[in-house]
């Protein structure tokens, strides 16, 4: 699988995730086997560029390459300025976001509601497209099947991304108006393979090694990506991509090796955050990786509680010296809320 001119080490993506999906929780899933992964996507608008949160999306010191940045907008010029902006600090593939269906992005016509103006979706994909061009940066479109049931038009968008030069598609199988209800469909992405030539990434509802191989046999796709299930379980990326390779299961991790992926992770999240925001925003992570374990829920009351850093290190500690450190996890798939 290739993106322009990056070869990327295997077909298991990391998918952008708005407060799930920072620089420290992208690393550490390319650490544990992602092929590749996406920024949470950066506002178009450059008033926003010197928020606190903004300038956390813009740091990329240390993250293996090719770092790809995700903007989400609806002015194409703006958004081209975006990419030449996001280029800059450190972007080698830019994406673009018309997926996301949560209101704050709707509602100013991006994100998954410009499906419905496909006119306007050929100016921004050309607009981005030819401003990232001199600089080498391929582009790469993030959408759904379209704005609901009735207007399923992911396969002229698709035809009109690769007409316009967009390097890679990736396929959430829902429509916005689905939201995250029901079942995504892999029939529209199938389609939409078999009529570009550009590689297609399938998205939605992958949680098994089993349900990734299947979805790139049905589909075709080039490569899966990931989301939902990979909160809480970032080794999910080493064993589909392990499964897909070999046909064969790895065992699933072990508690000491739990305790050092979990600790490892709190320690680089509390460096990017500070102490303030940090032992509030790991708390989300910590209660995904504890959400299947027999006997934690007192641990997560107590995490949820704590004010500092260094109780909530503790409190896990704690914890994990009550396990064997060779006793396996339980590896149950997570549910797939949003
Ligand atoms: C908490 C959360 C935040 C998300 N943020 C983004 C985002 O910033 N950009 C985007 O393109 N998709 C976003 N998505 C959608 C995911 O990238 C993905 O398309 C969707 O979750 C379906 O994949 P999954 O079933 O593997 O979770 C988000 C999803 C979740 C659950």
């Amino acid at each position: 699988m290739r993106i322009g001119p990056w070869q990327l080490p295997n077909p298991v993506f990391v998918a952008p995730m708005a407060g799930v999906t920072d620089r420290p929780y992208r690393q550490l899933c390319k650490r544990l086997g992602a092929g590749y992964a996406v920024s949470e996507m950066a506002a178009s608008n450059p008033r926003l560029w010197n928020s606190v949160k903004s300038s956390r999306r813009l740091d990329h010191q240390g993250e293996t390459e090719p770092v790809a940045v995700q903007i989400a907008g609806s002015d194409p010029d703006m958004m081209a300025e975006a990419a030449v902006f996001n280029i800059g600090k450190g972007a080698r593939i830019i994406d673009i976001n018309m997926g996301c269906p949560v209101k704050k992005v709707c509602n100013v016509a991006s994100g998954s509601a410009l499906l419905r103006d496909e006119a306007l979706v050929a100016r921004i994909l050309d607009s981005v497209v030819r401003a990232c061009r001199p600089h080498g940066v391929p582009v790469t479109l993030k959408t759904r099947t379209g704005w609901d049931c009735a207007s399923r038009n992911a396969v002229r968008i698709a035809r009109l991304a690769q007409d316009l030069g967009i390097a890679a598609l990736t396929l959430h199988g829902r429509t916005r108006a689905d939201m995250y209800q029901g079942r995504a469909e892999y029939d529209t992405i199938r389609r939409v393979k078999q009529e570009v030539e550009i590689p297609v990434v399938a998205n939605g509802d992958i949680d098994t090694p089993e349900k990734a191989q299947y979805v790139l046999q049905y589909t075709g796709a080039d490569a899966v990506m990931i989301g939902r299930a990979a909160q809480g379980r970032p080794w999910i990326f080493r064993e589909i991509a392990h499964f897909l390779a070999t046909g064969t299961h790895l065992p699933p991790p072990v508690f000491g090796e739990l305790r050092a992926c979990l600790l490892e992770h709190l320690e680089d999240h509390y460096r990017f955050y500070g102490e303030f925001t940090g032992v509030r925003s790991a708390r989300k992570h910590i209660g995904w990786y504890l959400a299947d374990m027999p006997g934690a829920q007192t641990l997560i009351t107590c995490i949820n509680q704590a004010e500092r850093t260094t109780d909530q290190v503790r409190a896990l500690e704690q914890w994990f010296d009550q396990h064997p450190p060779n006793e396996p996890i339980c590896t149950a798939p997570a549910a797939l809320a949003a």
